[in-house]
C-alpha cells in the first residue's frame, strides 16, 4: 500500500463526484457554455469534495478534449499533468500554513504572467479563512481586477470568517455533508475494488462515524483495512474506541510539546467526526486522572492496555504534579460547565489554552535552571521535550530507550539483513503507512537521514538533538518498526544518532553516550521539578 486510499480515490471526472449535484451541474454547464467565472468560493464541511471539485475545474478549463461537454477528459496531456501534480498553471495555496500570506503576496506579483502550459491559471486557496487581514486585502486587489487568464477557487470550512468584500466577488457554492447511504455505497465500491473484505453493518458504522465527510470515512476504511483482518462490526467498534483514546493521548502530547495548533486540530477533528465535546472532555479527565495516579506512585490502580499505560507513564513523568492538577481542573470544567453550550468546542479550547499555560511557565523554569539548556528566548517546545526525556531517568535505571537496539549495534561486523537502498526505496511507502494514524511520527521520519543498516539495525541520523529525542522513544520506534516490517517484511531495530553534517555520523558521537548524558542530567532536573512546582504556585498567586 503506497498511497492513502482517500487520495487514490480522488474524483477524476465529474461523474466520480458523489453528491454535490447542484455544484457539479452549475460548473459543468459553465464549462460547456464557456462561461467560467473568475472567482469561486467553495464552502462546506471538511472532506466533502471542495478541493477535489476545484481540481476538476482546473482540469476542465485546460482540458484539450475537442468536445467541451467531455471536459475534463482525464486522458489528455493537461488532465494527466493535473492528476500527477505537475501542471504548472494550477497553483495550490494552503492559507493555513505559514507561507500562505507570502504566497498571496507573491501571487499578486506573478498573476499577470500568462499561463505557461494551459489556457487558464487556476489558483486554489485552501482554508482561505485563515488568511490575515493583510493577505485578504492583497487578495481583494487581485479579485477586483483579475486578468482574463486567471481563475480563483477559494475553499473554506468556515465561510462566516470571510470578509464580505471578498464574498461579494465570488460565485458561492455550498458543499453538503454526504448522507450515510451514499457514503456506504462509496465505501462498498472502494472495498470491492481494493479487495477489502468488509461487512455491511461495519461500513454503516464507519459512515455514521464520519458524519458526512467522505474523506474521513475512506480514511477509517483504510485504517481498518490495514489490520489485514476482515472488517467486521466488532473490529470496527474496537478500532473506533481506540481512535478516541488516541485523540486524548495526542491532545495531552500536544500540551506537553507546547503545540497549541496541534491540540486544536485534535479537538476539532474529533468534534467534526461526531464526538461529543463534553464526553471528550470527560475522557481527557479520565486519562489525566490515571496519569495523576501513576505520578503519585499508584499506577497499580490503573487498568488499561499495556500500550496506553506506557503513554500514561511517559506523561506522568513528563508533567509536574501542579501541571497535572491544573489540567484536570481545566478539562473537568469543560466537562461539567455550561460555558461551551452554544459553541461546542469552546470549553475544550479554553481548557487546552489553560493547560498550555500551566505547562509552559514550568518549562521556562526548567530552562533557567538547567545548566545544559538553551537560552531563555527559545520556544517552550524543545525544552519540554528535552525535559521530558531527561526526567524519565529516575524512574528506571539508565538503559537505552530503544531497549534491545543497544546490544545489537555492537555487532557492527554483521552484514545488513536488508540493503540501505531497499529501505530508502521503500521509505515513502513506510511513511505513507504511518501517516494517517501517526502524523507526528511521519514528520520525524521525514526529518532524518537514512545512514546505514548494520546487521538488523537501521541507523537514522538527526541533525537536531530535539528532533532526535522525539523519535528516540520506545513508542515512536515501535510505530516505525511495525511499518517497516509491514512494507519490507523484515524486523529492523532502530537506532537514532546525531549527525553534524547531513549524512555523516560523527565518529565521536555515540548514541549511548548521548543518552547517558541526558539521563545524568535528568537527575538534576528532577530537583528543578520541585522548584518548578513552587514557582508556578507563586505565578498563580500573582496572576
Ligand atoms: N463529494 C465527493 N465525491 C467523491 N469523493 C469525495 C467527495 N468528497 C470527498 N471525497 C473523498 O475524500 C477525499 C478528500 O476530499 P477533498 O480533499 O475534496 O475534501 P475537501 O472538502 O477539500 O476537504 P477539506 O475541507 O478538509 O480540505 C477525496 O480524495 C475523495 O477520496
Ligand atoms: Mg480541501
Ligand atoms: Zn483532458
Amino acid at each position: 500500500m503506497t498511497q492513502a486510499l482517500y487520495r487514490k480515490w480522488r474524483p477524476r471526472t465529474w461523474d466520480d463526484v458523489i453528491g454535490q449535484e447542484h455544484v457539479v451541474r452549475t460548473l459543468r454547464n459553465a464549462i460547456r457554455a464557456d462561461r467560467v467565472m473568475h472567482a469561486y468560493l467553495f464552502a462546506g464541511p471538511r472532506g466533502t469534495g471542495k478541493t477535489s471539485v476545484a481540481r476538476l475545474l482546473a482540469k476542465a478549463v485546460n482540458c484539450l478534449a475537442e468536445d467541451a461537454a467531455r471536459r475534463p477528459c482525464d486522458e489528455c496531456a493537461h488532465c494527466r499533468a493535473v492528476n500527477e501534480g505537475r501542471f504548472l498553471d494550477l497553483i495550490e495555496i494552503d492559507a493555513a500554513s505559514n507561507t500562505g500570506v507570502d504566497d498571496v503576496r507573491d501571487l499578486r506579483d506573478k498573476i499577470n504572467f500568462t499561463p505557461s502550459q494551459g489556457q487558464y491559471k487556476i489558483y486554489i486557496i485552501d482554508e482561505v479563512h485563515m488568511l490575515s487581514t493583510a493577505a485578504f486585502n492583497a487578495l481583494l486587489k487581485t479579485l477586483e481586477e483579475p486578468p482574463a487568464h486567471a481563475i480563483f477557487v477559494l475553499a473554506t470550512t468556515e465561510s462566516h470568517k470571510i470578509p464580505a468584500t471578498v464574498l461579494s466577488r465570488c460565485q458561492r457554492h455550498e458543499f453538503r455533508r454526504l448522507p450515510v447511504s451514499e457514503i456506504v455505497a462509496r465505501l462498498k465500491h472502494i472495498a470491492q475494488a481494493e479487495a477489502i473484505e468488509a461487512d455491511e453493518d461495519a461500513l454503516t458504522l464507519i459512515a455514521r462515524q464520519a458524519t458526512g465527510s467522505l474523506r474521513d470515512a475512506i480514511s477509517l476504511l483504510d485504517q481498518l483495512a490495514s489490520t489485514g483482518e476482515r472488517i467486521t462490526l466488532s473490529l470496527t467498534q474496537t478500532v473506533l474506541g481506540t481512535t478516541t483514546q488516541q485523540t486524548v493521548i495526542e491532545l495531552v502530547q500536544a500540551i506537553l510539546d507546547g503545540r497549541p495548533q496541534r491540540g486544536l486540530e485534535q479537538i476539532h477533528h474529533a468534534l467534526d467526526a461526531g464526538a461529543d465535546a463534553r464526553a471528550l472532555a470527560r475522557q481527557v479527565v479520565e486519562y489525566l486522572r490515571a496519569v495523576l495516579l501513576i505520578h503519585m506512585g499508584n499506577g497499580g490502580q490503573v487498568e488499561t492496555t499495556a500500550e496506553i499505560k506506557e503513554r500514561m507513564e511517559n506523561h506522568a513523568h513528563a508533567f509536574s504534579l501542579k501541571a497535572i492538577l491544573r489540567m484536570i481542573r481545566a478539562f473537568n470544567a469543560a466537562a461539567t460547565e455550561q460555558r461551551g453550550g452554544w459553541h461546542p468546542a469552546l470549553g475544550l479550547e479554553l481548557a487546552l489554552v489553560e493547560s498550555l499555560d500551566a505547562t509552559s511557565s514550568g518549562s521556562e523554569t526548567v530552562m533557567e535552571e538547567t545548566p545544559r539548556s538553551a537560552p531563555k528566548a527559545v520556544a517552550p517546545q524543545p525544552s519540554s521535550a528535552v525535559a521530558s526525556a531527561a526526567r524519565k531517568a529516575p524512574a528506571s535505571k539508565p538503559s537505552p530507550p530503544t531497549g534491545e537496539a543497544g546490544s545489537e549495534v555492537e555487532r557492527s561486523g554483521e552484514p545488513p539483513v536488508v540493503s540501505l537502498e531497499k529501505v530508502a526505496a521503500a521509505w515513502k511507502s513506510i511513511r505513507a503507512l504511518v501517516r494517517p494514524q501517526y502524523p507526528a511520527v511521519d514528520g520525524l521520519l521525514n526529518s532524518c537521514t537514512l545512514l546505514e543498516v548494520r546487521g538488523d539495525v537501521l541507523v537514522l541520523g538527526f541533525s537536531s538533538p530535539v528532533v532526535m529525542e522525539k523519535m528516540d522513544k520506545p513508542e515512536q520506534i515501535a510505530i516505525a518498526r511495525r511499518a517497516i516490517a509491514q512494507v519490507l517484511g523484515v524486523d529492523l531495530n532502530i537506532r537514532c544518532v546525531l549527525t553534524q553534517n547531513k549524512g555523516q555520523i560523527p565518529p565521536d558521537v555515540k548514541r549511548d553516550g548521548m543518552v547517558a548524558a541526558a539521563l545524568q542530567a535528568g537527575g538534576e532536573i528532577v530537583d528543578v521539578q520541585e522548584t518548578r512546582v513552587s514557582r508556578s504556585q507563586e505565578g498563580e498567586q500573582h496572576g
